[in-house]
């Protein structure tokens, strides 16, 4: 077949194997054969680049360009919908539609409240050609390379389909609790501040500039308003129907019912049933089935007359503030956290809440004895919303209480008093500092204060920095509170004595960690650089910098003007690097890192150009390994021109084995008799 056509047959096939896994959860290929067709498309459209199209099943991985956004105009305006928590409010807009449509009959669909944000799709002869966020509801961003990595969304529907020549469909992208709990654990890993529910998650993905970023955040959607000319019929339900045949992601939880107390039977099932959802929902959208009844009923200036959203309650509890105290997180960032009378709140004792920040904290104008409102939302964290009525009568006097504003840490509060954000840090005193554009104060002094040392620590033997795995948080934090280390370098110096409990006198785990702090001499450079911590250098960052200048030195020396001409490193990255080295402390860190044998330079290997060991082969790696992290055996892979490939098929050359390769892969290579290669022999053939 010619390869054009086959590029066009492959990319049908792809957008409905995708439909198949992503919508329908019901594949029917493997794995390993849609990857195997996805490269085949890949090779071809790489022969071919005039056939390069923005909607092909290859594109859903996203680009590094920079993605500047494009204010588009709705074309009909994004409304939004009356929000109510109250029972009463569902039967009053029951009887006004009802009065409305002058007694006749209806229809109201209830569909769950999806907790994301709202997006506009539009399809031209059945491609996806453009994609709003919802904006002011008059104008969004155009968003459609992100949204293109989303792969419930279809970028191209079935050909000759039912569907309408141009329509738009309408949703809410959100992030599943199982994306959303990955995300902030790996931010937990590096220090990054956390997401604090999905919808900020989502929507701090959808408007990230660099849609790779989106493709691996794992990002979902839910479609739930169909509009244009020449949709199916009147129904919305019925038109939502036809939507997912079409292939797009309805919810399965959606019901028609024509009555108020079909209405409540649904919310109050919902209510309960909810929290076993793979995303977070927070309430319950009702709307006139009808369309026709929808356009009769008409809208107001700012919502549609023929629907309302009911949200669920956030629970909520009363109880006593005590104090606040200040909490310096691993980053510096400095957190007003309330100590408060013990409150049962969602199925937990609860007495201590956060405040967020010091803008928060101002506008709630606490003092302490005061009567506060306690909920537990979409967050996870327990959080102060408000004053009980009546507000607490008689607050101490400015004079009084001004002695009281900077506290440290843990210090109880005087009564009455008026509660301020601390100027200093709790812990070590240093002046606080705000970055620009975010909300949070930090403390400043990262090679002086505890809970920053130890943030710092822990991020450098992190699994992406040096990948110390031997060590954990806690026993890093034990060693510090110690005194056995005061610093990342000090880790190198540690001995067996020191580090063996004598009533336990476990000498084999401690020689473990020793071992696994010695290999670490061998990470690569550009992990060195990220993992000593220079604010704002990331991992990509750190290898981008690694790359250009190969090595510390020339890093250090590296002014203002050479290092913002790199791509990918602005302003503030360089700012942050160039104050770093600037401090002889953290000059002096990385002259003993390196007196230790830290690699402070591109590896003979790296400079190398690849070689082409490995040219042509498929390598599955599989298992725990000693010498390398898993991240660089894929490197080294590419590096010599092999593939990694996911899953074992007759086109694997050999499984680079760690230990613990599991039964099943075994029994599979075994089967088709794929070569098994260990660390030590797949090394040794890199090296010969
Ligand atoms: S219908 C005119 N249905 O809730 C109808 N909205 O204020 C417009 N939402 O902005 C929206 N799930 O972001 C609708 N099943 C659902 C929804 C839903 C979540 C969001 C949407 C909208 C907001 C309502």
């Amino acid at each position: 077949m010619d390869e054009i056509k086959r590029i066009l047959q492959l990319r049908e096939e792809l957008h409905q194997h995708n439909f198949r896994y992503y919508v329908e959860n019901s594949p029917v290929i493997s794995d390993q054969e849609f990857d195997f067709l996805m490269h085949e498309l890949q090779d071809l459209e790489a022969r071919h680049p005039e056939m390069f199209d923005a909607n092909s099943p290859t594109q859903r991985v996203g680009s590094d360009l920079n993605n500047e956004f494009m204010t588009v105009v709705h074309s009909r305006p994004m409304l939004s919908l009356g929000n109510t928590y109250n029972r009463q409010d569902v039967a009053d807009f029951w009887q006004r539609v009802s009065e409305g449509l002058m007694g006749a009959p209806f229809q109201v669909c209830c569909e769950l409240k999806f907790d994301g944000l709202s997006i506009s799709l539009h399809y031209e002869d059945g491609r996806l050609v453009r994609a709003v966020t919802r904006g002011d509801g008059i104008q969004g961003d155009d968003v459609t390379a992100n949204v293109r990595t989303i792969r419930s969304i279809p970028l191209q529907l079935p050909t000759g389909g039912d569907y309408p020549p141009q329509f738009e469909i309408r949703g809410e992208v959100v992030m599943p609790w199982s994306s959303f709990n990955r995300l902030n654990a790996e931010r937990e890993d590096v220090g990054e501040p956390l997401f604090a529910n999905p919808r900020n998650a989502a929507s701090g993905t959808l408007k990230s500039k660099n849609s790779s970023t989106v493709a691996e955040r794992g990002l979902d959607a839910y479609l739930y308003y169909l509009l244009g000319d020449g949709i199916p019929g009147d129904g919305h339900y019925q038109n939502l129907e036809a939507a997912a045949r079409w292939g797009f992601q309805i919810s399965k939880n959606m019901r028609l019912v024509d009555s108020l107390e079909g209405v409540f039977e649904y919310i109050d099932y919902w209510n309960e049933e909810r929290r076993n959802l793979p995303v977070a929902t927070d309430g319950v959208v009702l709307k006139v089935n009808s369309l026709a009844q929808q356009k009769s009923l008409g809208v107001t200036a700012k919502s549609p007359r023929w629907a309302i959203a009911y949200k669920f309650q956030a629970e909520q509890a009363e109880t006593t503030l005590r104090q606040v105290v200040f909490q310096v997180g691993r980053t510096g960032a400095v957190t007003p956290v309330a100590n408060m009378d013990p409150v049962q709140l969602a199925g937990t004792q609860v007495r201590r809440a956060t405040l967020h920040n010091a803008d928060v904290m101002a506008s709630l104008d606490l003092h302490v004895g005061d009567r506060v409102l306690v909920e537990k939302g979409g967050e996870i964290i327990p959080k102060i919303v408000g004053k009980a009525d009546p507000p607490t009568p008689f607050r101490g006097s400015d004079e009084q209480c001004s002695m009281f504003n900077v506290l440290p840490y843990g210090q109880a509060q005087a009564e009455q008093c008026s509660i301020k954000f601390v100027e200093n840090c709790p812990v070590c005193g240093s002046k606080l500092v705000r970055y620009e554009g975010e909300a949070a104060y930090y403390c400043p002094n990262d090679t002086g204060c505890p809970p920053l040392i130890m943030g710092r620590i822990e991020h450098f033997i992190s699994r992406k920095a040096m990948n110390i795995n031997s060590l954990g948080p806690e026993t890093v934090d034990d060693y510090y509170r110690r005194g056995l280390i005061h610093d990342a370098a000090d880790l190198y110096d540690l001995t067996e004595e020191q580090l063996t409990d004598p009533l336990t006198s476990d000498r084999k785990g401690v020689r473990k960690i020793l071992a696994s702090i010695e290999g670490s001499k061998q990470v690569p450079f550009e992990r060195v650089l990220y993992a000593i911590g220079i604010r704002f250098v990331g991992e990509i960052a750190a290898k981008t910098l690694a790359r250009y200048y190969g090595s510390i030195d020339k890093v250090a020396e590296a002014s203002l003007e050479s290092l913002t001409q790199i791509n990918g490193i602005g302003e503030v990255i360089a700012g942050s690097i160039i104050q770093y080295f600037a401090n002889p402390l953290n000059r002096a860190f990385v002259e003993r890192l390196r007196g230790y044998g830290l690699q402070m330079e591109l590896g003979e290997q790296q400079k190398q150009t690849r070689s082409n060991k490995l040219e042509g082969q498929s390598v599955v790696i599989s298992g725990v390994f000693q010498h390398h992290s898993r991240d660089e055996y894929k490197a080294l892979i590419e590096q010599h021109g092999g593939k990694n490939v996911g899953s074992i098929s007759t086109k694997t050359s050999f499984i680079l084995a760690g230990e613990n390769m599991g039964p099943a892969k075994l029994e599979k290579a075994e089967k088709l008799g794929i070569r098994i290669m260990n660390e030590d022999e797949f090394l040794e053939l890199l090296n010969s």
